[in-house]
C-alpha cells in the first residue's frame, strides 16, 4: 500500500532526530521514496551524510540554495511528494507552523504544500503541556495537520511523561492511514487481543491457549482498510501488526484501564480471551510448598470489558463486537450472550480441542447480530479478519 508513494520527511532538531533513520530505513523498506529536509537545528543532532546515505537521496538543507531553487524551486518541492511528514516536530516548528511563518526552508515548504500533512511531535513534557503549544496544536488540528503523538514516557532529560515521539511502527501506522483511501479512513477502532495473564504469585500465573493470531488478523485487515487502529493486547504469541498503535497489558484490569483510555472510538471488537477469574490477593512472594498442604487460592471475578463498553451511556461505539469461544451449543450459548453483554455482534466459534481452532491457523465461525446467524465455512484465520473487516466498513459507512 505504501509502495511507490513518496514522502518529503521534515526533521526537526531535538534530541529524537536520531529515531528519524530508523523510520527513513523502514519507510524504504516498505518501497517509498523518502525525500529528506533538515532544519538547521536538526543538523545538530544528525548529519546530512548520514540522512542521505539512509535515503539514497539528495538533502534539502537552505532556503537560498541556488543549486536546488535551479534543479527543483522549493514551491514544487512541497508538492512532488504525496504526504509530508515532520519528524520529529519540535515546539518550534509547531509554532511556526501554526503562525504561518516562512523563515527558512522547511517552514516555506510546510506553508507552500498542497498536500497532507503529518506531524509527530517531540519535545520535554513541560513544553508540550505549554499553554502556548496547547494553543498551537489546536490551531493545527483545527487547520486540518495530522498528528501522531507525542507519546508518554522517559524522556531523555530526565523527566517523565506526554512528549516523547512516537515509535516507528506508529508513525509508519499514521503514514499508512493518511495515504489510505479505504472505506475505513477516517475511523478510530479499537481491537482488543491475545490471552491476559493473572498473576498468583510473582512467578505463576492463570492463563489461556489464546494465540493472539485472530485479534492480529482483524488489526490488520482494518488497517487495510484505512482504519486507525488501536490494538490492546495481552502477552499473545502472535507479534502485533505493523502500523496499528500497540497498547501491551497483562491482566484483564489493565486490559480494561487501556480500552476505557481509547474511548471513544467508531467501533471496538474484542477479540481477546481475558481470564474470567484473577485471585483475589496474588501472593508478593513465591508460595512455598508446605509438607504436602495445599494452597488456599481464593479468586475474584475479572471486570467483563466487553460489557462495560456495550453497556457505557457514555461514548459507546458506533458498532461492538464480541466474541465468543465455546465448545457447547456455539449458536445458543453465543446468542445468549449477545443479549447479557448488550453487543451488537458475536463472532461464535466452536474452541473443542478436535477443532484446532484455538492456537490453530483456521477459524470456522457463525456472526451472530440482532436476530440473524451467518454461518462462515471454516477458512484462514486473515480471512476470517478480511471478512469481517469488510463487514464492519459496510456497517460503518452505511447512510
Ligand atoms: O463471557 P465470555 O468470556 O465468553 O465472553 C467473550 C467475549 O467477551 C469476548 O469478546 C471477550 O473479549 C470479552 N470479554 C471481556 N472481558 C472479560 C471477559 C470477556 O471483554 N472479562
Amino acid at each position: 500500500m505504501l509502495h511507490g508513494k513518496s514522502i518529503l520527511l521534515i526533521i526537526g532538531g531535538g534530541i529524537a532526530a536520531f529515531k528519524s533513520l530508523e523510520l527513513i530505513r523502514r519507510l524504504r523498506e516498505e518501497g517509498m521514496r523518502v525525500v529528506p529536509v533538515l532544519t538547521k537545528a536538526a543538523e545538530k543532532f544528525v548529519t546530512p551524510l548520514s540522512v542521505s546515505a539512509l535515503s539514497a537521496e539528495k538533502v534539502y538543507r537552505d532556503l537560498f540554495d541556488l543549486t536546488d531553487e535551479a534543479e527543483m524551486g522549493h514551491i514544487e518541492l512541497s508538492r512532488a511528494a504525496d504526504l509530508i511528514v515532520v519528524a520529529p516536530a519540535t515546539a518550534d516548528l509547531l509554532g511556526k507552523m501554526a503562525a504561518g511563518l516562512a523563515n527558512d526552508l522547511a517552514s516555506t515548504l510546510l506553508l507552500a504544500t498542497d498536500k497532507s500533512v503529518l506531524v509527530a511531535p517531540s519535545m520535554n513534557v513541560r513544553m508540550w503541556e505549554h499553554a502556548a503549544t496547547q494553543r498551537n496544536v489546536e490551531t493545527l488540528k483545527s487547520d486540518g495537520i495530522l498528528f501522531v503523538g507525542p507519546d508518554e514516557g522517559a524522556m531523555a532529560c530526565g523527566e517523565f511523561g506526554l512528549g516523547r515521539l512516537s515509535e516507528t511502527p506508529d508513525i509508519i501506522g499514521a503514514i499508512r492511514a493518511a495515504l489510505t483511501d479505504g472505506p475505513l479512513k477516517d475511523k478510530q477502532i479499537l481491537v482488543t487481543s491475545g490471552p491476559t495473564h493473572e498473576p498468583i504469585d510473582p512467578v505463576r500465573y492463570i492463563a489461556n491457549r489464546s494465540s493472539g493470531a485472530q485479534g492480529t488478523a482483524i488489526a490488520s485487515a482494518l488497517r487495510d482498510l484505512g482504519a486507525e487502529v488501536i490494538f490492546v493486547t495481552g502477552p499473545a504469541d502472535t507479534p502485533p501488526p505493523l502500523g496499528v498503535h500497540v497498547i501491551k497489558v497483562e491482566t484483564a484490569r489493565e486490559m480494561k484501564e487501556a480500552v476505557d483510555a481509547a474511548m471513544p472510538v467508531d467501533a471496538a471488537v474484542f477479540a481477546a480471551a481475558v481470564a474470567d477469574w484473577r485471585m483475589a490477593m496474588p501472593a508478593t512472594s513465591k508460595i512455598k510448598k508446605k509438607n504436602g498442604a495445599l494452597p488456599e487460592l481464593s479468586f475474584a471475578e475479572n471486570p467483563d470489558i466487553l460489557a462495560g463498553v456495550s453497556q457505557s451511556k457514555k461514548n459507546r461505539p458506533k458498532l461492538v463486537v464480541g466474541f465468543a469461544a465455546e465448545t457447547d451449543n456455539v449458536i445458543e450459548n453465543a446468542t445468549s450472550k449477545l443479549a447479557r453483554k448488550g453487543c451488537d455482534w458475536i463472532v461464535a466459534n466452536d474452541v473443542r480441542p478436535e477443532t484446532g481452532i484455538m492456537g490453530g491457523s483456521e477459524n470456522a465461525v457463525t456472526l451472530i447480530s440482532n436476530g440473524s446467524a451467518d454461518v462462515w465455512p471454516r477458512m484462514g484465520k486473515t480471512e476470517v479478519a478480511r471478512k469481517l473487516a469488510e463487514r464492519i466498513a459496510k456497517e460503518l459507512t452505511k447512510p
